[in-house]
């Protein structure tokens, strides 16, 4: 047999796809269940964002486009980020591409070498470490611990860079803890990375979901313009990830080399859902603060409600759409009380070490279902727990 080349081996999966397997054949099988294992927005795009689209279509906007994206998006991007990050950001810096993660993967395609050593953020996004490995680089975590406050130590970081590390890669406000991270941790990460010669790889898809403050990217601080990619894109904050937009920003001779990468694989974005993102950039019904503002009110709900069910403790997230809750006290593994959660209370979650080890003591639950829906998780989550106070007591 031809064999499978080895990178592939390397790559891991995501945790909560085989959640919602199991969930979805627990609903086949006549059970109810709450879904708060995927990262999906229960949102659709604004009315105007689908007009576009249809219109665009209509209009015969079909075509192979330019590699890195139609011109006019690529303004579009730097005049918003300018607008609501405050960043200094030209058209020639920015490349657009199929979803977030494909902007990723393009620029740790460009930027990382077999045997370098990456840092990313643990519990994280999974993807960081695993596509780290498929490059045939060395992953090396760096915690982000609840006794912090999920702020990454900064000494901790210093203390893991050697001379093999080119790239720190986070997540702000991150996926899974919905820390934002403070504009300290920026600073002295910023510094380490002058000090080390460092690429930043700045994951900024949950920017705009925030629950108070204004975004700082660390893009705006002194030097560091030339040694950061922001990574972001439509799904989360516009609601659109079946539709596959995300870009990344970066030194123009990064995004010539990512350009060069487009080519040699997808060729391009489709330009119809490039010209609906400029709509959706405009939001001119508000569709974002209104999204954020449902979030924060079913934040305020589900946290308050979680830190009343026994063996529960969960800080309130400062941005994104999850909530990270320590089940230490159960006495129980967190693969078990989700499937205690799953498998009796009809309520979907994901056992945080989906996330890395410093996931061993948590469950993730998204907050993309509705308040009411919310409720009801609490109330079947208080009733099962009699099962862990008794494990517990045995
Ligand atoms: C931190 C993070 N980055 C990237 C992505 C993927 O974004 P996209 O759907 O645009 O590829 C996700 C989605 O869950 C995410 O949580």
């Amino acid at each position: 047999m031809p064999r499978i080349a080895s990178r592939v081996s390397q790559l891991n999966g995501e945790g909560a796809l085989s959640v919602f397997a199991r969930a979805k054949e627990l609903e086949r099988a006549g059970r109810s269940i709450i879904h708060l294992e995927l990262g999906e927005p229960d949102f659709h795009p604004a009315a105007a964002v689908v007009q576009a689209v249809c219109e665009a279509v209509t209009a015969g906007r079909d075509r192979y486009v330019s590699t890195r994206g139609i011109p006019a998006l690529r303004e579009a991007i730097a005049e918003y980020l300018q607008l609501t990050r405050r960043l200094d950001v030209t058209a020639e810096q920015v490349l657009v591409a199929p979803g977030c993660k494909m902007a990723l993967s393009l620029a740790m395609m460009a930027l990382i070498e077999p045997g370098d050593e990456v840092l990313y953020p643990d519990p994280g996004f999974p993807i960081y470490p695993s596509f780290t490995r498929g490059l045939g680089a060395k992953a090396v975590p760096f915690g982000l611990e609840e006794r912090n406050g999920f702020q990454p130590d900064l000494g901790e970081i210093a203390g893991k860079i050697t001379p093999r590390t080119t790239a720190l890669i986070f997540n702000s406000p991150n996926n899974p803890t919905g820390t934002v991270f403070s504009g300290d941790a920026l600073r002295q990460i910023a510094a380490l990375a002058e000090k080390h010669d460092l690429w930043i790889i700045s994951d900024e898809i949950y920017a705009r979901i925030l629950f108070g403050g204004e975004y700082e990217s660390i893009w705006s601080l002194p030097g560091m313009a030339e040694r950061t990619i922001i990574i972001d894109g439509f799904s989360k904050s516009f609601a659109m990830t079946g539709w596959r937009l995300g870009y990344a920003v970066a030194a123009k001779h990064v995004i010539d080399a990512m350009d060069l990468l487009v080519l040699n694989t997808f060729t391009c974005t489709a330009e119809f859902t490039q010209i609906a993102g400029m709509e959706a950039l405009r939001d001119s019904t508000g569709a974002v603060g209104a999204m954020v503002a449902e979030y924060r009110k079913r934040r305020d709900l589900f946290v308050a409600g979680l830190n009343r069910i026994p063996g529960f403790r969960c800080m309130a997230p400062g941005g994104a759409f999850y909530a990270w809750v320590n089940i230490e006290e159960t006495g129980l593994p967190a693969e078990e009380v989700a499937k205690i959660l799953l498998e009796e209370a009809g309520v979907a979650g994901i056992a945080g070490a989906a996330f890395g080890a410093g996931g061993k003591n948590y469950l993730r639950f998204s907050l993309a279902s509705a308040l009411e829906l919310l409720d009801e998780a609490l109330g079947r989550m208080q009733r099962v727990s009699s099962k862990w106070r008794a494990a517990v007591a045995r």
